[in-house]
């Protein structure tokens, strides 16, 4: 693979960071990952948007212009000759001696690199996945989407340890999402509920377009947080992220959602999604 590193076309071998990165002492640093479909960008826009706010909030400069960062995504593709997986995105703070204060002046490190991937044909689709529930032990700016992911990889492992594929995160008995993935159930009635932005959670770009998508098919959506016993109850339950679209969940803590099949109304979402994007 060749990976941009701060301005640098480089083989992945070759690409190297400091030891003094922030990114690497203090995960000071931020991500977005961006799906690729047929060697051309999903939602770049919303993940674009939410980078900028993501480096606003922790202060970091952001070391390219909306232009720039958007050529360098088109210019990687190209070099890997990606058709389909991801894109991974990382700006830390930069390189400084160990100091819990931030350093003045120092340069942001940019890394981009590719994954190739099946997202289309995910075989999850058929299959739906099935989900733990643990208690959200993360901090509480979630809206930004930094690097510290250690608890949501404990979560994770947790969760395959009790031999279910993720987990999902609750917090004063309400779901917040999950490790790495926002969380939906739909109601016996129909109602597509998911849980208000605010900073418990990640504002998910896929959330958006799937919350459009929806509205726009004449789904009702309740944006208001539920619980666990209101997501066992559901006739649905879906996680939505930049590489998953809409992705059914057919179990919940080994309660059997709905069916226990992939419903209907996550499979119709995902099919808008990817009609409206290719
Ligand atoms: N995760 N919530 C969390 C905690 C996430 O990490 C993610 C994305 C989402 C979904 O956001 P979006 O629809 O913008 O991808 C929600 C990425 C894909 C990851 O960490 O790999």
């Amino acid at each position: 693979r060749t990976v941009y590193l701060n301005g640098d076309w480089l083989p992945e071998t070759e690409a190297k960071v400091s030891v003094f990165d922030r990114g690497f002492l203090f995960a000071d640093a931020i991500y977005e990952v961006t799906a690729v479909i047929g060697g051309k960008l999903i939602d770049y826009a919303g993940h674009g948007a939410r980078l900028r706010r993501s480096l606003e909030e922790l202060a970091i400069p952001c070391p390219l212009s909306q232009e720039a960062l958007l050529a360098v995504h088109r210019e990687i593709v190209r070099r890997n000759a990606l058709e389909e997986g991801l894109i991974y995105l990382q700006i830390s703070r930069g390189v400084a001696d160990r100091d819990f204060a931030f350093p003045k002046g120092a340069e942001p490190t940019l890394v981009l690199f590719t994954q190739a991937k099946p997202v289309l044909d995910n075989p999850r689709t058929k299959t739906g996945l099935s989900i733990a529930t643990m208690p959200d032990w993360r901090w509480e700016r979630r809206d930004i989407k930094t690097v510290q992911l250690l608890y949501p990889s404990m979560a994770k492992m947790e969760a395959m340890r009790r031999g279910a594929d993720d987990a999902w995160l609750v917090e004063d008995g309400f779901v917040t999402e999950g490790s790495a993935a926002t969380a939906h159930i739909v109601t016996k009635d129909g109602v597509l509920v998911t849980r208000p932005l605010s900073n418990a959670i990640l504002h998910g770009i896929t959330r958006a377009s799937i919350l459009d998508l929806a509205r726009a098919e004449g789904i009702a959506v309740d944006e208001r947080p539920f619980t666990v016993a209101q997501a066992k109850e559901a006739a649905e339950a879906f996680i939505t992220s930049a590489t998953n679209f809409a992705m059914p969940v057919v179990s919940i803590d080994e309660a059997p959602i709905g069916s226990g099949r992939p419903g209907p109304i996550a499979a119709r979402l995902r099919d808008l999604y990817i009609a409206d994007r290719l």
